[in-house]
């Protein structure tokens, strides 16, 4: 393995709403702040929104990328935290039904930023599409946020099942959001029983479990970072010990 090779993340759920993009933008600011030179990927083809929730106006876009107006280099804006971005498109229908080998030609591309950054996150739009799971498929890991709702639960196990039915991949790893440490265990419990009994797979591991936090919305509605404005609070803590378990994995 060349040892340049980044480590790809990308960041899914089955259910939507349950805190991908946030988590996302949080953890790069963490990893940032612990040394990591981060890439944030907005890649929720249809609606994405990273730049939004960082109130940024980037110049370019994956869907410049893709249209080859711009270097993927060029399309990469610099953020006030630490990390930088690729943004998304949001209502574009060419990347909402992007050709798949387009896709995974452009993951390709992704591992030759090796030289530049230690983590690439890619924030994927939620559900089982064709489009988010090569992603998470060309990742070195699938980190798969799921809420204790029972139905964020049963989508993220439709994502493992499909995921290992049409890639024969299971790199998935869960983190439990909005949860405290007991419910996250119970549910991962009933989720890794899925798994083994239904699948015959070896079950994701639970990383992370992040609480509910009373100052996660109130930051993301002034647009800033959790993690920025209340770095002491107990959703950015267990952010950070999560940090150190994605610093540790391999690409
Ligand atoms: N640990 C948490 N505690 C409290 N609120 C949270 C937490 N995590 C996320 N949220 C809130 O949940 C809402 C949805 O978050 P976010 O937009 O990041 O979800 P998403 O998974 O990216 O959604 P989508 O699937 O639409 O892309 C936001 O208002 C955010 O503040
Ligand atoms: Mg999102």
């Amino acid at each position: 393995m060349n040892v340049h090779t980044p480590n790809i993340i990308t960041v899914a759920s089955g259910k939507g709403g349950v805190g991908k993009t946030s988590f996302t933008l949080n953890m790069a600011h963490v990893l940032a702040t612990h040394g990591g030179k981060v890439l944030v990927v907005d890649g929720d083809t249809g609606l994405a929104n990273a730049d939004v929730q960082l109130n940024l106006t980037p110049k370019a876009s994956l869907a410049d990328v893709l249209a080859h107006r711009c270097t993927l280099a060029e399309a990469i804006t610099p953020t006030p935290h630490g990390f930088h971005l690729l943004a998304g498109s949001s209502g574009h229908m060419g990347l909402a039904t992007l050709a798949l080998p387009t896709l995974a030609g452009w993951m390709n591309e992704l591992h030759s930023l090796g030289e530049t950054y230690s983590t690439i996150l890619v924030d994927a739009a939620a559900g089982i599409s064709p489009t988010t799971l090569l992603m998470c498929a060309q990742s070195s890991r699938a980190l798969l946020l799921t809420t204790p709702d029972p139905a964020s639960l049963t989508d993220a196990y439709a994502l493992i099942k499909v995921l290992w039915q049409q890639h024969g991949v299971n790199n998935t790893q869960v983190v439990m959001n909005q949860a405290t440490a007991r419910e996250a265990a119970q549910v991962h419990t009933r989720l890794a029983k899925a798994v083994e009994g239904f699948l015959q797979l070896p079950p994701p591991p639970l990383v992370g479990q992040v609480p509910q936090c009373k100052y996660w919305s109130q930051a993301v509605r002034s647009h800033q970072l959790v993690a920025q404005v209340f770095p002491k609070s107990p959703g950015v803590e267990a952010l950070s010990s999560l940090a150190r378990h994605v610093m540790a994995l391999k690409p």
